[in-house]
C-alpha cells in the first residue's frame, strides 16, 4: 500500500534514502571505505571503450554515468538511446563492454541492444532492479539497484539507485586502470556512503521547492539548465515535469543557452537551474544573469555556497546541504523529482498513472 502517502510516487521519492543505502549496501565495505562489486568476467584495464544504452530516465542515469567513467577512470564511453542505438550499426570494439540500464529489466528496445551488442561479442553488462527479469537472464553480469518495487510509472528511486551503481562501477573501473589511488578511493566511497542522511536532509526543503512549484505551476513552458555532470539532471528534472504535470519543458546544456534557446525567454518561461556550487559554477551563474536580463524567472536548486552568490539573480532558491561534487548528481536529482510531483498536485493530474504511459514498455 502507500503507507499514508497520497500518491505511490510520493512514497517512493521518500524512499530515496533507503534506496541509495541498500543499494550501496551491497557493492561497498563501509568499513574500509572501498567498492566491492561482483567479480567481473573482464578486467577493465583491458577495456577499450563502455557502450552505455537506456531509456527515458535510465538513460539520463547512463549519461550520468559517462561524465564519472570518462573524468573518474579516463575510460572512452559511446551512449544513446536505446531506440537509436540499435539501429546506427554502429562498429563496436574488440572485448568491448556493453553496459544497458533498466528499472524493469524488460524495455524492449533496451533488449534489443542488449541482444545485438552480445552478437557483436560485446561482454554484457546490466543496471536492473529487477534482478529476475529477461535482461537479468540474458546478461553476462548484473549490478542490482536494491530499490524495491516501484509502482508510480514515473520513475524515481530506481533512478538515485542507478546512479548508486553507476558511481561505484566508475571507482572500481578507475581503481583497476589505476587512475585512482586509495585514498581517493576512499574519500569518493566516504562521499557515497554519506548521502543517504544528506538526501533524507533534501525533505526539510520541500517548503522551498512548493515556492517553486507555485511560479513552474503557472507556466505553459519551462527551461531546465545544468552543466556537466549535472546536466542530465536537468534532462531528467524537464522530462519528469512533462510526465506527471503535462506542462512543456526542455533541458538544455546552460551554455548552450545563447545558441538558440534564450529567444524563448520572457517572464513567462520561468528557468530551472541545477547549480551546486561545486560544478563550472561561475560558468551557470552567468548564463542565468543572461536570461534573468532578457526578463526571464530564475529558479535554483544550490547549495549554501551557491545561494549567496544568486541571491538578486535567482527569484526562488532551494538550498540544499553540501556534498562533494561527485555525488552532487544523486542529490539533486531528488529534489528536482519532488518539484515535479508538487507541481503535478497543483495541476491535480493523475500523478501516478499518467496519461498515454506504462509502467515498463515492452513493445518497440
Ligand atoms: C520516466 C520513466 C521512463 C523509464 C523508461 C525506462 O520517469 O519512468 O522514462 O525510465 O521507460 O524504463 P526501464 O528503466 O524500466 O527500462
Amino acid at each position: 500500500g502507500k503507507d499514508g502517502y497520497r500518491h505511490y510516487m510520493e512514497k517512493e521519492l521518500h524512499e530515496h534514502p533507503v534506496a541509495i543505502g541498500q543499494t550501496l549496501q551491497r557493492i561497498t565495505d563501509p568499513a574500509a571505505k572501498t567498492i566491492a562489486l561482483p567479480e567481473l568476467p573482464f578486467n577493465p584495464a583491458d577495456v577499450p571503450r563502455v557502450t552505455i544504452t537506456a531509456c527515458g530516465s535510465a538513460f539520463y542515469a547512463g549519461m550520468v554515468g559517462r561524465y564519472w567513467l570518462e573524468s573518474l577512470a579516463r575510460m572512452p564511453v559511446e551512449i544513446d538511446v536505446a531506440s537509436e542505438m540499435r539501429y546506427r550499426e554502429a562498429p563496436q570494439p574488440n572485448k568491448g563492454v556493453a553496459l544497458l540500464i533498466s528499472q524493469s529489466g524488460e524495455t524492449a528496445d533496451t533488449l534489443g541492444v542488449l541482444r545485438s551488442l552480445k552478437k557483436e561479442g560485446q561482454s554484457i553488462v546490466s543496471v536492473l532492479n529487477v534482478e529476475h527479469s529477461t535482461m537479468g537472464r540474458e546478461s553476462d553480469v548484473v549490478l542490482g539497484m536494491v530499490a524495491g518495487p516501484e509502482i508510480s510509472v514515473a520513475s524515481t528511486k530506481a533512478f538515485t539507485a542507478q546512479l548508486s551503481v553507476l558511481a561505484a562501477l566508475s571507482i572500481e573501473f578507475a581503481r583497476a586502470r589505476g587512475t585512482i589511488d586509495q585514498a581517493q578511493e576512499e574519500k569518493l566511497t566516504a562521499s557515497l556512503l554519506d548521502l543517504p542522511s544528506k538526501a533524507a536532509e533534501v525533505f526539510t526543503r520541500v517548503e522551498d521547492i512548493q515556492a517553486m512549484a507555485r511560479v513552474v505551476a503557472e507556466a505553459r513552458d519551462v527551461l531546465y539548465l545544468g552543466r556537466g555532470i549535472c546536466t542530465p539532471i536537468a534532462y531528467e528534472g524537464a522530462l519528469k515535469l512533462k510526465e506527471i504535470s503535462y506542462i512543456h519543458a526542455e533541458a538544455y546544456a546552460a551554455g548552450e543557452l545563447k545558441h538558440g534557446p534564450i529567444s524563448l525567454i520572457d517572464r513567462t518561461v520561468p528557468v530551472v537551474a541545477i547549480a551546486p556550487s561545486t560544478i563550472l559554477f561561475e560558468k551557470t551563474l552567468s548564463n542565468l544573469q543572461e536570461a534573468k536580463a532578457r526578463g526571464g524567472r530564475i529558479l535554483a536548486f544550490t547549495d549554501a555556497e551557491g545561494a549567496k552568490k544568486l541571491k538578486g539573480v535567482a527569484e526562488v532558491i532551494v538550498t540544499l546541504p553540501d556534498v562533494d561534487a561527485f555525488v552532487a548528481p544523486i542529490l539533486y536529482a531528488i529534489p528536482v523529482q519532488i518539484l515535479a510531483y508538487e507541481v503535478a498536485l497543483l495541476k491535480g493530474t493523475d500523478v501516478d498513472q499518467p496519461r498515454n504511459l506504462a509502467k515498463s514498455v515492452t513493445v518497440e
